[in-house]
């Protein structure tokens, strides 16, 4: 999994005088040490990760939490900021025993401004929970992604997440008009604001905007909330190609245009594994066996009364017709249009649900890469080829490394490689499940060909989930070194003595030697 953890360093280790410093700020209830608060925390979701992180910290307010950095700065202890917990690279888990400071309390939406179209909440707020109060005001968050009814906007924005409609709303790079942010000295920066326009010097927030925890613990969040739509119509395409899967994203650019949200794609493995894991799962399709299905959502606002504006069943007539021309054309096999919301929610979570569905069926190798569109899915291919190519050497007589462990290790007639991901954003999830666990085998045909192969290509090791404890060494796979000693320089501003987060994002220097401490 990514190799041996880097070397815990010489932070300082958490004392009774520690604990009596934190129940001093955030009163005894806020300092978790039993076994079942530490256990939620040490573990990431994919149960891939675990740490042994010796407390968990709840503040509630920004000025808990920049006494607890101020007393973690000064006396050199090592802290992880936690969100949701739902992260996909071991970044909001502790590798060692670093303290757990988590963001859940801090939950509030402080205010909405449906004529500027804004919102600002604190970081521990759900995305679901700030979704459902946007919505109670004719709003929407600019994102949306499966783990809403557990993440955090705080770690949305610390991983910079995609989700499911950056088609329509852009990256939060876009969407993030002001953060408020606590640095590893307990510093208070407050770049909260919601002005659409301002230009007075650097641009601080998107420093915090993906830099997962490592830069400082986001406190609030002030950002873009567009209208929701009056309605949505969900479809699924059957096509026999990725090629198709392309075509029929080029079409809907075209054809679907400024009402398109979301383009996403899966593959037959994908179904079949959603289909067989998933209670109440159906094939949307079941007279078809396709290799490919692409999933489209478009949004309509209004009531069809304004100029151009439409009604919702003509944006669904106009989505059947589209649907029915790339049948026509030759580009889809079979499609099916949600007739209702109940069945646009099932369509939708064929997809969505994915990576739910990989988790019951055992341990999963996860990549999030972005390619070159047409090229994506070459990479499934690959993938799987290397697999047979190796499963099938070491029966014989290879005596190469990665063949000779995976023969001992692994059965790879249970291995499954999988590819799905954000069609229209170039992003690639393969994933290489394995239910009976992970094997340094499986991994050494994986790793590091997956990433060499996206280097090639000239796309990124880490699309969308951050680069954690997964990939700080393969960072150099997508950044040169004049740039990632550019990004150790920015951490050495906001973070000198490193506690934030170690062992995450960055790679060690070569010649690096904990003595700051
Ligand atoms: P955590 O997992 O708790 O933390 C993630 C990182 O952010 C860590 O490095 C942590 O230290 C840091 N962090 C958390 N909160 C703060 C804070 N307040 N201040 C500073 N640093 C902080 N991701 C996508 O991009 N697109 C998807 O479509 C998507 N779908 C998913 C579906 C499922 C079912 C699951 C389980 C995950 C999915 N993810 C997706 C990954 C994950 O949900 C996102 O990365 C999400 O943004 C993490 O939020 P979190 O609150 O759970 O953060
Ligand atoms: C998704 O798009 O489903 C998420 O990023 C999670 C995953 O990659 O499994
Ligand atoms: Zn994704």
């Amino acid at each position: 999994m990514g190799g041996d953890p880097a070397p815990r360093g010489d932070f300082a280790v958490l004392t009774d005088a520690d604990l009596a410093a934190f129940r001093e700020i955030l009163g005894d209830d806020n300092v978790r040490t039993d076994a079942r608060s530490l256990d939620a925390c040490n573990e990431d979701w994919m149960r891939k990760y675990r740490g042994n992180a010796g407390v968990l910290l709840l503040p509630a307010r920004t000025s808990q939490v920049s006494a607890i950095l101020r007393h973690c700065n000064a006396r050199g202890l090592a802290v992880v900021p936690q969100g949701g917990n739902t992260g996909l690279v071991g970044g909001g888990v502790p590798v060692h025993d670093e303290i757990v400071l988590g963001m859940r309390r801090m939950n509030a939406v402080l205010s909405v401004d449906p004529v500027a179209g804004t919102v600002v909440c604190e970081a521990g707020c759900v995305l679901e929970d700030l979704e459902h109060a946007l919505n109670a005001r004719g709003m929407t968050a600019p994102l949306d992604l499966g783990a809403k009814g557990r993440c955090q906007i705080g770690g949305n924005v610390s991983t910079n997440a995609g989700g499911l409609r950056l088609v329509r709303h852009g990256s939060l790079h876009g969407s993030v008009l002001g953060l408020e942010v606590v640095t590893a000295d307990g510093t208070v920066l407050d770049l909260v604001r919601t002005l659409r326009k301002d230009n007075t010097g650097y641009d601080l927030k998107q420093l915090f905007i993906g830099a997962e925890g490592t830069l400082g613990v986001v406190t609030k969040v002030a950002m873009l909330a567009p209208r929701k739509p009056t309605g949505v119509d969900v479809a699924v395409c059957a096509v026999g190609s990725f090629a198709d899967a392309v075509a029929a994203l080029r079409d809907a650019r075209t054809k679907l245009g400024d009402c398109l949200q979301a383009f996403e794609f899966f593959d037959r493995a994908s179904l079949e594994l959603v289909l067989s894991t998933l209670r109440g799962a159906r094939d949307p399709l079941p007279k078809t066996k396709a290799p490919f299905y692409v999933v489209t959502e478009t949004a309509v606002f209004g009531d069809g009364s304004g100029k151009g504006s439409v009604t919702h069943r003509a944006a669904r007539r106009r989505v059947r017709a589209w649907v029915r021309s790339l049948r026509k054309r030759g580009v889809a096999i079979d499609g099916v249009v949600g007739e209702d919301a109940k069945h646009a929610s099932a369509l939708w979570n064929l997809r969505e649900r994915i990576s739910v569905a990989l988790k019951h069926a055992g341990a999963v190798y996860k990549y999030d890469v972005s390619l070159p569109t047409e090229r994506m899915y070459d990479l499934v291919v690959e993938t799987r080829n290397r697999l047979a190519a190796s499963t099938s050497a070491s029966t014989s007589t290879s005596t190469s490394a990665s063949t000779s462990a995976a023969s001992t290790s692994f059965d790879a007639s249970k291995v499954s490689v999988l590819g799905y991901g954000h069609l229209g954003d170039g992003n690639l999830h393969l994933n290489v499940s394995s239910p009976d666990g992970y094997h340094p085998g499986l991994e050494a045909i994986l790793e590091p060909f997956v990433y060499q192969w996206t280097a090639e290509q000239r796309g990124s090791i880490s699309a969308e989930h951050g680069v954690g404890a997964m990939k700080p060494r393969e960072l150099a796979h997508s950044k040169d070194e004049a740039s990632i000693e550019a990004m150790r320089r920015v951490k050495e501003v906001f973070d000198p003595r490193g506690i934030l987060n170690p062992y995450k994002v960055l790679p060690p220097r070569l010649t690096e030697h904990r003595s700051k401490l």
